[in-house]
């Protein structure tokens, strides 16, 4: 009986962490996708093509930071093979990537405090942008 459990208990532990392995690059594709879905309206509004809304700009920020702290627990050694576009780079120079994830988490924060009109969001939403492509550059296969 003891036995029995154990063994069902084994093999629940075995099906979850495969699940997990498999689940964590779409969880992280899946968050990268929302960055660019709340990226989208504010690129349109800084080429003048939307209008500003501070309300929207602040939403797409507060979503930059708080990805941008989980991310780097998403791309753990066995991730990186299977229907991912991050390159081998992510795993060769994760200090350097994780700081880039701190650094858009940082720039986030201070575009937050500082956007207040159309000017400040002008002046400062292209330098927490650069964060995506610079990244992208690096680490991720180009499409
Ligand atoms: C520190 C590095 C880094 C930063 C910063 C970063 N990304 Fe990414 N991004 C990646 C990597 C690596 C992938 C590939 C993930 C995979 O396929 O497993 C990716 C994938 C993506 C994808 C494709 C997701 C899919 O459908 O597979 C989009 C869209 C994206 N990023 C948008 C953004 C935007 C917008 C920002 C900035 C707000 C950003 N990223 C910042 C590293 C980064």
């Amino acid at each position: 009986m003891i036995r029995a459990v154990l063994v069902v208990g084994a093999l629940a532990l075995g099906v979850t962490s495969v699940v997990a392995e498999g689940n964590v690059i779409e969880q992280r594709q899946s968050l990268m996708k929302d960055l660019s879905a709340k990226a989208r309206p504010v690129t349109a509004a800084l080429r003048g093509q939307a209008p500003f809304d501070l309300g929207q700009v602040q939403t797409a920020l507060r979503t930059y930071s708080e990805h941008a702290k989980v991310l780097p627990t998403m791309f753990p050694e066995n991730s990186k093979s299977g229907k991912t576009d991050a390159l081998p780079t992510v795993w060769e120079n994760k200090s350097d990537f994780e700081a880039r994830f701190a650094k858009l988490a940082a720039d986030a924060q201070t575009a937050l405090a500082t956007v207040k009109d159309e000017e400040s969001f002008k002046a400062e939403f292209p330098k927490v942008m650069k964060n995506c492509g610079g990244c992208h550059e690096k680490f991720r296969k180009p499409s």
